[in-house]
């Protein structure tokens, strides 16, 4: 196989914050080689958008936790994405998803919940970030674990309230991020040779 496999981040980012967290996702994904990342701004809705999340083999959701939720600018692409549902475009794709937001919880998992109901509906496979969590389960571990905020659906991010996207998120929900990258392109990887491998079985006597 000689194409390189594409995974792309669609994600919204009010202020920056999480258009960092989508930059190491994108970075994470392609520094495995065999695949290529994309990073695309779901608060623009246009054509080119769709093309590239049609041609994706993962799709990784990103958004701010905003009042508990994903951000309405997020969710008004989930919605703008009903004409793909219906025409079951992104049925068997895979999908992953990460949040940013000012609290230590603030509610974030129900945003990422509400990515994991978004991708089932597409008939997507949901990837998750696979880390234990970090510092908070091991006494001698630091906040500069991987995974320090301890998710397992998907990546998770702090942004102080008063701090800028210059200085936050952490570097540790950085490589988390990053993490999550990488591990979604390697899982799209043996998916992909996976299918190929079950389109032509192996000729036994
Ligand atoms: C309208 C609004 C609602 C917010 N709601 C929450 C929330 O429910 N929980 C939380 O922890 N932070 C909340 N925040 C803080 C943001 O999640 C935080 O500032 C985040 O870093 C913003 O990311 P962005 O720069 O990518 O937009 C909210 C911010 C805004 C503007």
């Amino acid at each position: 196989m000689s194409a390189l496999i594409p995974v792309v981040v669609a994600y919204h980012s009010g202020y920056g914050h999480t258009a960092r967290q989508a930059s190491a996702v994108a970075e994470g994904a392609a520094s495995v080689p065999g695949v290529r990342a994309g990073l695309r701004d779901v608060s623009t809705l246009d054509e080119s958008l769709w093309e590239a999340l049609a041609e994706a083999e993962a799709i990784v959701f990103g958004s701010p936790t905003y009042m508990g939720a994903t951000s309405a600018v997020f969710q008004r692409f989930a919605e703008a994405s009903a004409p793909v549902w219906a025409a079951r475009g992104w049925q068997g794709k895979l999908a992953a998803g990460f949040t940013n937001s000012a609290g230590v919880n603030g509610n974030k998992d129900n945003a990422l919940l509400s990515m994991t109901v978004l991708a089932a509906q597409h008939g997507m496979n949901w990837v998750p970030l696979g880390l234990v969590p970090g510092w908070i389960y091991s006494s001698g571990g630091s906040p500069e674990d991987l995974n320090r905020m301890g998710s397992f659906v998907g990546a998770m991010a702090q942004s102080p309230s008063d701090l800028g996207p210059d200085r936050s998120p952490s570097d540790a929900d950085l490589r988390t991020a990053r993490h999550l990258g990488e591990h979604v392109a390697r899982t799209a990887l043996r998916f992909v040779h996976g299918r190929e491998a079950a389109a032509h079985p192996a000729v036994t006597a």
